[in-house]
Parts: C-alpha cells; structure tokens; sequence
C-alpha cells in the first residue's frame, strides 16, 4: 500500500521528490513569482509545466499543473493532479509532494472533496497494468505521496486524503480486473480474487459452484453459463466491520460479471469483440467497493453479489427459443442469448431480496445502447426509490462521474411480454428503447425494496488517452459507487439515515 503523510506549512520537498504545485489564474505560487521561468499558460485547466527543480526549490522535479480560471471543484484537482502524475510517471520520482497549502475552500467539506480528488487523481494517473510484458520495462508505481495541507485543517485533509487513496485503489483493482485477459480470468478465477479478500475477518465469502447454483434455482443464471467450458460460480461476500450489528438489514450490491461475452448463439460481430472481457465490470466495480469498505473500515453492513459466468456458444449452449424458469419462479423465454446480462442479474436480483436488504444496487454493463443515448459521458440510472437515486446523484459532484435517471415506465414493461412464458429477454421493440427495457425486464425481479441499477456499459472503456485516465477500461461506477458509501457511512453514524 502506498505511503501517504499529511503535513502543515512549508512545502518541504528533497532531492529525489517531484514538487506538485497547483496554478491558478489569480494566485501565481510566491515560489514562482520570485523567478522569471513561469511560463505563460501554466495556469490553464490540465496544462502541466515539467521544470527541473535545481536551485528553486530542493526537489528534482518541480511540476507546475494549471487548474484554469473556472472554479476549483473536484473533477478540476483531480484532472490536474492526474496529468502532473502523467509528466513524471517516468521520470524516478521518489516521492510525489503535492502542495495543497494554497487551496481555499468555504466550507470544509468542499476541501475535503478538493484534498480527495488530489490524491485520486495523482494515483490513478498512476496506473498501469503491465503484468503480462515480459520485454518492455515494468513500472514502478509511486511509493509515497506528502500533502501539504493549508494551515489548521492537516486533520480535514488527512481523512480526505486517505478516502482519496482508497478510491484510487478500488478503481485500480477494478481495472486490473478488466484488463485481465478472458483466459487468464475464468469465472473460477474471478471468485479466488473475491474469497482472497476474506483473509480479513470483516469479510466472509460463500462461493456457490455448479450443483449449489442448481440448487438455489437459479435457471437463468445457468442457461448462460451452460454453453462454455468454463465452470460458472456464484459470489457472495458480506461485509460486517466491528460496531455494525450481525442482523443489520444489509445494502446489497449486485455486480454483472461476465468474463466474457460472445453474444452466445446470437453471436456478436468480430469488431472489437475483445473488449467483452470487461463485460465483468459491474462485477469489478463492486470488487472494488469492497476493497475501499475495508480501507476505510466504513460502518455499514454491505453484502456483495456476484453472479459469474461466461457466455460462449458451445454446443450445449442455450437457444434462441428456449424458456428457463428463473430462482424468483417467474419463466423466461430467451430470444436473444446475447442479452444475458439481465438473465444472470434476475437471479442475482431475487437472491438479494431474500437477504432482507436495506437497499439493492447493481452496476452492469448491461446495454450497447446506453452509448447511444449518453455517448462516452455520464452513467445511466434507474430507480424505484427518489431517496437513494438522489444520493447517487448527490456522490457524483465528489466523485467526478456523471450519473443520470432514466424511466421505469410500466409501458416498458408491456413490451417484455412473451406468449409462451412470462416474461421474454428482448423487448418486441429490439433495438428502440433496449436502455429501458432491459432496466424494466430487471425491474421484473425486484420487490418493494428501494433498488438502483447503473447501466455502465458506454462509459466503461476509455477509447483514447486522456491526460489523467490511460486507454482501456476504466473502472466505470467505481467512484460513484465509493464515494456513496462513503457518504451514506457519514450520514448513518449522524443518525439521519440507516
Ligand atoms: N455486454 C453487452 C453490452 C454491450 C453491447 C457491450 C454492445 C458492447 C457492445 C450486453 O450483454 C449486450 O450484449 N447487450 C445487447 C442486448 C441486446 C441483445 C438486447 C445490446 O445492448 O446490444
Ligand atoms: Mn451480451
Ligand atoms: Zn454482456
């Protein structure tokens, strides 16, 4: 785990170290105001300026990232400490110190978010998953960052600072997650990873195989699975930290996770078809929330879910045509086996119910259409329950994720009917409105309970290079995810809300 020390006053930087100074339009460093070498646009949003810290300060690297002229919100701290990091990933840093002595803030909440985004930001510029390069050099990831903090809120910063660093790690984990290429992360895989997690006592982990899916009734999930080689597994991991009572009603979260996903017998073209094997990103998401609960020792009681499995076309594979009986007893006729998602979530949804749960959410990378309606931007949501979308909605100013609701309108519903079962797993309409219909066929499984679904396929794979984010997945929902925990811990140890 990374070193993180928090500090009041001077900046104080050694030899070795790389600075991190924030530019903005108005407040020009007194460090640089001293010398001529400022160069001119250093202050605008994203710029980074690499000087060489030789005589001006006792840092080798003195960065200068520039945070515009808008205002200082999150998302701007995070962008400029994330392309900082990018400018001297390569350069032997020690030790990455980032002043943040000069940030002003009304309230300090709003430091707090500023301070959380620094540190997120600077580590998950910081990424790189490398482990199957043999020839290229390994990367070294940054071992330590210092936090200058302003004067008097060192103990404001050093909570924000710690979130910081947990949100990073979770987003990494799930990255590394769906990078792993689909060989190297069978479903059986997938579950080592979560039951490595329960070396830590807070956290049991119960993995159903085969036969106990079977048992638990749970069709669809194995109509799915049933056309690979690959074993499927079913995932239940709950978290119980100290002080949280052992029959709590718990928030459940439900994370799609399939390893890879051909389409099935309605196979997908060959165009990028590499990039299903992140097709388990809610999966990793929700991986990723347990590693920051544990981090962060957060009082809630959280049970996570993980229905995994990977979806091939062998020639046990399932038809279009067949009808399986879900775990919730409903029937389901599979005219499409490449809307699979939904059929292993309607088991996992209907588990969840069982558990008493204060709340359900699930994250999957459920529909190519969420690219349409929002393009690369923003994370599509439904909800049953106004309270807990409007935390989602209240987590995306910290977490610098863009979320969004969408209607579950009973007409939806009507267009999920089929003549020989219940329910069927396309809508009549296909192509139109698929968002909503496959979050309405979801909705089929889900109770009176107050449940949110993210749909976070579009924004789930990074096309090009930004500044502060690599190419490739990109942990979508992490963030959001995180940051609400983290929200809803504060406001249920306050008492507003359990
Ligand atoms: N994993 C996909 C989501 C997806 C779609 C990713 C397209 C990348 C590109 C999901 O399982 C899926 O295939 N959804 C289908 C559903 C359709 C068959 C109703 C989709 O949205 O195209
Ligand atoms: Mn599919
Ligand atoms: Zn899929």
């Amino acid at each position: 785990m990374m070193e993180l020390d928090v500090v009041e006053g001077a900046a104080t930087a050694q030899e070795g170290d790389a600075l991190l100074l924030l530019v903005g339009s108005k407040q020009i460093p007194d460090l640089l105001s001293r010398t001529s070498i400022l160069a001119e646009d250093a202050w605008r949003r994203e710029a980074v300026t690499l000087l060489a810290g030789h005589g001006l300060v006792a840092a080798r690297w003195l960065v200068l990232a520039g945070l515009g002229d808008g205002p200082v919100d999150a998302e701007t701290c995070r962008r400029a400490a994330g392309a900082a990091v990018k400018a001297v990933r390569e350069r032997e840093v020690g030790r990455l110190v980032v002043d943040a002595s000069g940030l002003s803030s009304p309230t300090d909440d709003m430091l707090a978010a500023q301070v959380q985004a620094l540190v997120e930001g600077a580590l998950s510029a910081d990424y790189d998953f490398d482990r199957y390069r043999t020839r290229r050099a390994r990367h070294t990831p940054l071992a330590q960052l210092r936090l200058v903090a302003p004067p008097g809120l060192s103990a404001v910063a050093t909570t924000a600072a710690r979130r910081g660093r947990a949100v990073a790690q979770a987003v990494n984990a799930a990255r590394d997650l769906c990078n792993e290429p689909p060989n190297r992360l069978t479903p059986v895989d997938f579950a080592a990873r979560i039951e490595a997690l329960a070396s830590d006592r807070r956290l049991t982990v119960t993995t159903l195989d085969r036969a106990a899916i079977a048992a638990e009734g749970m069709g669809a999930l194995l109509a799915v699975a049933q056309g690979s080689h690959a074993e499927p597994r079913f995932v239940r991991a709950d978290y119980r930290p100290a002080g949280v009572a052992k029959d709590a009603p718990p928030l459940v979260l439900v994370g799609k996770s399939v390893t890879f996903d051909t389409g099935g017998i309605s196979l997908k073209p060959a165009l990028d078809m590499e990039r299903q094997k992140a097709d388990m990103g809610g999966g990793a998401a929700v991986f990723g929330a347990l590693t920051a609960l544990l981090a962060l020792d957060l009082p809630l009681a959280v049970t996570a879910l993980f229905p995994i499995v990977e979806n091939m076309p062998g020639g046990g594979a399932t038809r279009p045509g067949d009808v399986v009986s879900t775990r919730s007893g409903q029937t389901v006729e599979i005219l499409n086996t490449d809307a699979e998602g939904r059929l292993i979530l309607a088991d996992a949804l209907s588990y969840a119910r069982s558990l008493n749960p204060c709340a359900i959410i699930d994250l999957a990378t459920l529909t190519g259409a969420s690219s349409i309606v929002f393009g690369p931007v923003g994370i599509g949501m439904f909800a049953t329950d106004t309270a807990l979308a409007d935390a989602f909605g209240h987590a995306e100013a910290t977490a610098g994720e863009r979320v969004w609701r969408l209607p579950l309108w009973p007409e939806y519903r009507d267009l999920l009917r089929s003549h020989v079962a219940d329910l069927r797993n396309i809508s009549t309409t296909v192509q139109q409105g698929s968002m909503m219909t496959a979050a309405s066929f979801l909705h089929a499984f889900i109770g009176t309970e107050p449940w949110v679904h993210l749909d976070i396929y579009n924004t789930a794979w990074n096309e090009a290079e930004h500044p502060h984010l690599p190419k490739g997945p990109t942990a979508s929902g992490t963030r959001l995810l995180v940051q609400f925990l983290i929200e809803r811990a504060g406001s249920s140890a306050r008492g507003i809300e359990g």
